[in-house]
């Protein structure tokens, strides 16, 4: 077994040092060292997005990126962006399209819709179903997920023309 390794990784604002096999992935860092659940992990392979941070602002799945990665770096899950507020226009449209049942896509999903918000304002219900793709949802369909993305995306449209 390798030697452990000591990283500080900032979480959602606060730092965390701690020695780790050098192998560990970041969504078992959060999740085992670190005890943030809502970080969630399913295919272990970068297929689902369940998985889904921000790492220094752009989204990334925590079980392709080694926790060694992000030493000395900014690491957000859903709860820091939810408490900063980030997320609450479209976690409001979620809520109000029932885009989610049994929740254990939602926090990808989530993270994933609001880079969307960010680099493609313009974006095309077809743009949206192909940049949310990655995510999987194993309940709604999508098509709620599709309808609360599209509904924040005109919504901002609409605030920016007025
Ligand atoms: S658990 Fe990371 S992509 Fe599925
Ligand atoms: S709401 Fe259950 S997996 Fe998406």
């Amino acid at each position: 077994m390798a030697e452990p390794i000591k990283v500080t990784i900032f979480v959602n604002g606060v730092g965390h040092t701690k020695r780790i096999e050098p192998r560990t992935h970041l969504i078992d860092f959060l999740r085992d060292e670190l005890g943030i659940k809502s970080a969630r992990v399913a295919c272990e392979h970068g297929v689902c997005g369940a998985c889904t941070v921000r790492l220094d602002g752009d989204i990334v799945r925590g079980c392709l990126v080694l926790a060694v990665q992000a030493d000395g770096q900014e690491v957000e899950t859903i709860d820091g962006a939810s408490d900063r507020g980030d997320l609450a226009e479209l976690q409001a449209a979620f809520h109000a399209h029932n885009a989610l049942q049994c929740g254990f896509c939602t926090s990808g999903m989530l993270l994933t819709a609001s880079s969307l918000l960010a680099e493609k304002p313009q974006a095309s219900r077809e743009q949206v179903r192909e940049y949310m793709s990655g995510n999987y949802c194993r309940c709604t369909g999508y098509q709620a997920i599709v309808d609360a993305v599209c509904e924040v995306l005109e919504k901002r449209r609409v605030d920016t023309v007025a």
